[in-house]
């Protein structure tokens, strides 16, 4: 792989998810890791991310000079190019001009690394300090206002470094950048595929899990899905998923979850119908977390339950979980940390059986699950899906959840679903929740008559990771759409309004 160290700033993962979309392998690693650690990976190329210090401060996170001399192709992008000048004998210091966001850069010289670029672009920057002089053997290929060296590379010991982001979109030319510094520079050949990525995990997948049976309990989402998929393409009928129908999935979800996946797929697919449970043990109650506290209580009692019916179930020895690789990272790439996040996931197991984890998506990005989806032929429908709450439509509901509140929920929802996807922006939002707020009223007017309904609240936001979120400008003419066809098919409703709140303050879900 390329290994891609964390200097503790956010840009690391969206490194590494840039160099797998120059379809090269990379991981990351924490800046603590030893020379030797780093080596067992048998790095390609090692990237050293930015990050939030000054070289210069104490404590602040060093480069062991040694990894320059392993003969591993190394990048370094703001801290981590400051790192490696001041590592190999180079001078960083504080000019007094700091430059944070769009920079105009000029080049020097072009060198290996920035062959094809014009003289001069736009650059990204965040930074305090800068590289005055450019350490022995390198070559100084850009400068800015306040960068006095703002790139370099020796090309023959094939180290180089830039001071801006080139993995961030308002840098101009960046992912070119990123692109030859693993192509030209280190000489790393593109790959990283969907079909090649299916390929290893199928034969990783084999290779643990022999004769044994595999259990997975399908969600509806796309994580789970396409890990099943994969993992029945390794091991066929000796895996058995498990569906919960708790009756507060969208419109059309179970049905796809229940015959188009199990047509496409060929899995064995055992279906919990528990919709009646879940709704009596749900009766009366509105307040957010009681109601998230129920939901998941039942999952257990209907997941275990299911799970003891399964004719094989005694001779499961694995389990599949979609754990990505985000998750792996932030919990600091531990086993133990992940599987604690995996039972969380599936809500609980029978005491008795005792399951080993199969993950075949912890190395993978969100965007890469999509591709591998795809490339074992499930519809862009269940590839492109949002991302779905557990509790599911039971947290759109402010106020208590009954069956006919689902139902105008759902109409509601798939209105402005199919809208969405008419327009063509299902890939510009991430998540677009409708909440019915049921038990709110407003007074309206239809035909000739008074009416007294409900509102429902329309939350598109754009996201990387859900962390945070800032409320997506949908086209007016798109807005005006969804809203006229919710008031006018779905009879309970008759007001939409819009919710333009970031994250923070508001969270995306309004429960
Ligand atoms: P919030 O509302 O906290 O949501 O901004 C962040 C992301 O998490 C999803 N979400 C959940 N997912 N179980 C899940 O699997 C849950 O209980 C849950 N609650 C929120 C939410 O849809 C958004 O993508």
């Amino acid at each position: 792989p390329v290994i891609v160290i964390d200097f503790g700033a956010q840009y690391a993962q969206l490194i590494a998810r840039r160099v797998r979309e120059a379809k090269v392998f990379s991981e990351i690693m924490p800046h603590t890791a030893s020379v030797e650690a780093i080596m067992a990976k048998d790095p390609l190329a090692i990237i050293l991310s930015g990050g939030p210090q000054s070289v210069y401060t104490p404590g602040a996170p060093q480069v062991d000079p040694a990894l320059f001399t392993q003969g591993v192709p190394a990048l370094g992008i703001c801290y981590g190019f400051q790192a490696m000048a001041a590592a190999l004998g180079g001078e960083v210091a504080r000019t007094g001009l700091s430059e944070f966001g769009r920079t105009p850069t000029r080049l020097d010289a072009r060198g290996v690394l920035l062959q094809n670029l014009p003289d001069t672009f736009s650059t990204w920057m965040s930074h305090g300090d800068s590289v005055q002089r450019a350490p022995e053997g390198f070559a100084a290929l850009a400068h800015t206002a306040g960068a006095p060296v703002a790139a370099f590379e020796d090309a023959a010991r094939r180290l180089a470094g830039v001071q801006w982001h080139p993995e961030v979109m308002h840098t101009e030319h960046g992912q070119q950048v990123l692109a030859q510094f693993l192509s030209q520079v280190a000489g790393i050949e593109p790959t990283w595929t969907p079909a090649n990525i299916v390929d290893e995990q199928v034969a990783l997948i084999r290779e643990q899990v022999g004769d044994a049976q595999v259990l997975c309990a399908l969600s509806g989402g796309v994580d789970s899905a396409v890990a099943a998929a994969l993992v029945h393409k390794a091991v066929g009928d000796q895996l058995t998923c498990a569906f919960v129908d708790h009756g507060l999935l969208r419109k059309g979800e179970r049905e796809q979850v229940r015959e188009d996946f199990v047509r496409i797929t060929g899995i064995n697919l055992v279906v919990a119908e528990a919709e009646e449970q879940f709704l009596s043990a749900l009766a009366g109650v509105s307040e957010p977390e009681t109601k998230r506290k129920i939901i998941g209580r039942e999952f257990i009692r209907v997941f275990e339950h299911t799970v003891r019916q399964i004719d094989a179930a005694t001779d499961i020895k694995f389990l599949v979980q979609g754990t990505l690789y985000p998750d792996v990272v932030e919990s600091g790439g531990g086993e133990g940390a992940a599987n604690i996040k995996s039972h969380h996931n599936v809500g609980g197991l029978p005491d008795d059986l005792q399951f080993t984890l199969i993950e075949p998506l912890r190395t993978l990005f969100k965007d890469e699950v999509r591709a591998v989806g795809a490339e074992l032929g499930l519809p862009d429908e269940m590839v492109w899906r949002q991302p779905f709450p557990g509790p599911g439509l039971g947290i759109r509901i402010i106020g208590e959840v009954t069956r006919e509140r689902l139902d105008i929920l759902r109409e509601a929802d798939a209105i402005a679903r199919e809208e969405l996807t008419r327009a063509g922006l299902d890939r510009e939002v991430w998540q677009f929740p409708v909440v019915l707020l049921a038990d709110v009223r407003s007074v309206g007017v239809q035909g000739d008559g008074r009416t007294y309904g409900h509102p429902v609240v329309l939350r598109p936001v754009t996201s990387e990771d859900a962390m945070t979120a800032d409320w997506a400008r949908l086209p007016y003419e798109l807005m005006e759409k969804i809203s006229t066809r919710i008031t006018n098919e779905v009879r309970e409703i008759n007001r939409v309004v819009v919710d333009v709140t970031s994250k923070p303050p508001g969270t995306i879900e309004w429960e």
